[in-house]
């Protein structure tokens, strides 16, 4: 029976779809105060030109070639006659969601919750966290996504690739849905991804140094963890972490692309072969969560097709890393010091909340991670 409650439910529903739908982007550009150490060996491959990247012909590579990658070229009418269909997941995922360095940070401020904030379910001690956002970020659309809509959303968004939905909607635990849609949000329409557990210290318009163009940057990511410390891996997946827990891009990125490509085609495979249905918790760090994050991260600062690797001064590591205390730039990335995303650990190095280099503050509580994604307790 359709009850006037729910007529409106419904209706509701979707013009907030149509909103998510049809929302074009706004420009997000206010200096900030840091210096940032630019990383000067490497630099995109195509920082000279005026296009910035155009994925959509990544050039083949083999270790035993290593001529420097093809000028990117600009085939926007071209590409329209392309047949995709035989095209390499990365591609299609680069057809359909282009990079371009040069545009504005989308003003999107992204979150997933099984409530939305009008719900009385939603969680009281979240809403400071949630309010946060909104209250540092004026003029920004600012949305929570619950799991109902995120399917909605995402449908509309990937019907073109469709064995990302199909890999979205296997996905057996809510912790692996919750780290992928933020991947496949932020590929697809870029701006800060944030768990609701995550309050804003200071405005995104802070985070980039001042002295870094914004137009030469496309992701920015801080660390998670940086244990200078022997045992390191009983506690870490990595020796140097970076987090997902808050995230911003520009749409198309090709980490973005590489994360997405890389969950579904790993998602598909476990569930053609069976193992997808008894998938553990604790393999969530390296399916969905930072230890991927972060080799997908460090495989695209060591990518030929996107970085100079010729200057002989070897792979970017965690080395590049570690000890940070200011942002630094590699090509268009820009990595925080473990201070701004992580303030208050009391370890690894990091400041405390009221640390000008603290930008958003972590509760490591009420998340959907497992116990063995959190940090080291205090006295670790
Ligand atoms: C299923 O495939 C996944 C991904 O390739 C692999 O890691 C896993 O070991 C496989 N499991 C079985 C039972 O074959
Ligand atoms: C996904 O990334 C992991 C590294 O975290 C790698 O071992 C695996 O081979 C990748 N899978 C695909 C399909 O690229
Ligand atoms: C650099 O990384 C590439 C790709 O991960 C790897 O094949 C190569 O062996 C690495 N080179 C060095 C010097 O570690």
């Amino acid at each position: 029976m359709l009850t006037f409650k729910r007529a409106l439910i419904a209706a509701a529903f979707f013009l907030t779809m149509l909103y998510l739908v049809t929302r074009t982007h706004s420009s997000t550009t206010v200096p900030s105060k840091y210096e940032a150490n630019e990383d000067s060996r490497q630099s995109p491959q195509n920082d000279q030109t005026k296009t910035g990247y155009t994925p959509t012909n990544p050039v083949s590579t083999s270790s035993s070639n290593r001529m420097p990658p093809a000028r990117p070229k600009k085939p926007q009418s071209q590409r329209l006659l392309q047949d995709m269909s035989r095209a390499s997941l990365p591609d299609k995922l680069a057809y359909q969601f282009p990079y371009d360095v040069e545009s504005k940070f989308p003003a999107y401020i992204w979150q997933t919750w099984k409530y939305t904030p009008a719900s009385g379910d939603f969680g009281e001690n979240f809403r400071p966290a949630e309010a946060s956002w909104s209250e540092k970020h004026p003029g920004f659309i600012h949305e929570v996504i619950t799991d109902q809509v995120a399917v909605h959303l995402l449908r509309h968004l990937y019907t073109s690739v469709p064995e990302v939905l199909e890999a979205y909607n296997s996905l057996p635990l809510a912790v692996l849905k919750a780290d992928f849609f933020r991947y496949l949000i932020l590929l697809a329409r870029g701006g800060i991804y944030s768990d609701i557990d995550t309050n804003a210290l200071r405005s995104a318009a802070e985070w980039l140094p001042e002295a870094v163009p914004r137009n030469a940057i496309g992701l920015v990511i801080g660390i998670e963890a940086d244990p200078d410390r022997l045992d390191w891996a009983e506690w870490y997946s990595r020796r140097i972490q970076f987090c997902q827990w808050t995230i911003q891009s520009k749409p198309g990125h090709p980490v973005l692309r590489e994360i997405v490509a890389n969950i579904t085609i790993e998602t598909l495979k476990k569930k053609n072969n069976g193992s997808l249905k008894s998938f553990k918790d604790k393999n969530v760090i390296e399916f969905t969560g930072p230890a991927v994050w972060t080799d997908t991260i460090f495989d695209y600062m060591n990518d030929e097709r996107y970085f100079d690797m010729s200057t002989g001064k070897g792979n970017i590591t965690w080395r590049d890393f570690t000890g940070m205390t200011a942002a630094k730039k590699v090509g268009d990335v820009v990595v925080l010091p473990i201070t701004s995303f992580s303030p208050g650990v009391q370890q690894m190095g990091a400041g405390d909340y009221d640390d000008p280099m603290a930008f958003v503050k972590h509760e490591f509580e009420g998340t959907w991670k497992p116990e063995s994604e959190r940090h080291i307790g205090g006295s670790g």
